[in-house]
């Protein structure tokens, strides 16, 4: 069977598009990006999707006049180059509903917050201002209330004394070059079952230990 076609969407630097085009340039791995999509003529993913030889389209969302018609040339584009899933990394747009149903259970989100706490936007300041002891990322499929969906795959970082919006956003984003090749696997390989608000992961190995911030 031949591997899925990703379409990778951005708005930005592209670190998660790094992470999922690394993990794809492997003979083993179970999905091709074969496609990098941004809203945004001078996101620097652009050059890291050029330098990995993968075709590149900028759909500048300024020259539409709604968000239908930017999302109606969105879905054309994936269309017109056989995509099967979309992997939203960093891709600071809202989409409309009909274009979120169209690819149900197709498109999958990354999000640095242990969803469903911190949906939205300066997630990492806001864990911090909420005194959360853990954060992390979560990897989910998109449905069309924005950050939501059923997650897939969730990563935890402990919040440290002294962190900055921006520390904890380094740590968590260690983490979502992990967490974002796992999910587009489990679910190129067809190991994601939806089940109402949740997945069931065939053959998952969940890690045994429970975390504790502080230790002592
Ligand atoms: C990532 O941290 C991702 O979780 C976040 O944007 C960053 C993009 O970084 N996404 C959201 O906040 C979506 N709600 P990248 O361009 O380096 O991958």
């Amino acid at each position: 069977m031949s591997k899925p076609k990703v379409a990778v969407l951005i708005s930005g630097s592209g670190t998660n598009l790094q992470a999922l085009l690394d993990a794809a340039g492997s003979n083993d791995y179970p999905a091709h990006v074969t496609l990098v999509i941004s809203n945004r003529p001078d996101a620097y993913g652009l050059v890291r999707a050029q330098q990995a030889g993968v075709e590149t389209v900028v759909i500048d969302h300024k020259s539409f006049k709604s968000r239908a018609d930017f999302d109606a040339a969105l879905d054309r584009c994936l269309r017109a180059r056989d995509i099967d899933i979309i992997c939203l990394a960093g891709f600071m747009r809202l989409l409309t509903p009909d274009f979120v149903r169209a690819w149900d259970g197709r498109m999958l989100n990354i999000h640095p917050s242990l969803l469903p706490a911190f949906k939205g936007l300066y997630v990492q300041q806001r864990a911090i201002d909420a005194g959360a002891r853990f954060s992390g990322c979560t990897v989910h499929l998109v449905t069309p209330e924005m950050d939501e969906g059923p997650i897939v795959v969730q990563a935890v970082v402990p919040v440290l004394d002294g962190d900055t919006a921006d520390t904890l956003a380094a740590r968590i984003q260690v983490q979502e070059h992990r967490a974002y090749p796992l999910a587009l696997r489990l679910v190129a390989e067809g190991r994601v079952r939806i089940d109402g608000p949740r997945t069931h992961i065939a053959d998952a190995l969940a890690s045994g230990d429970g975390m504790m911030n502080p230790m002592g």
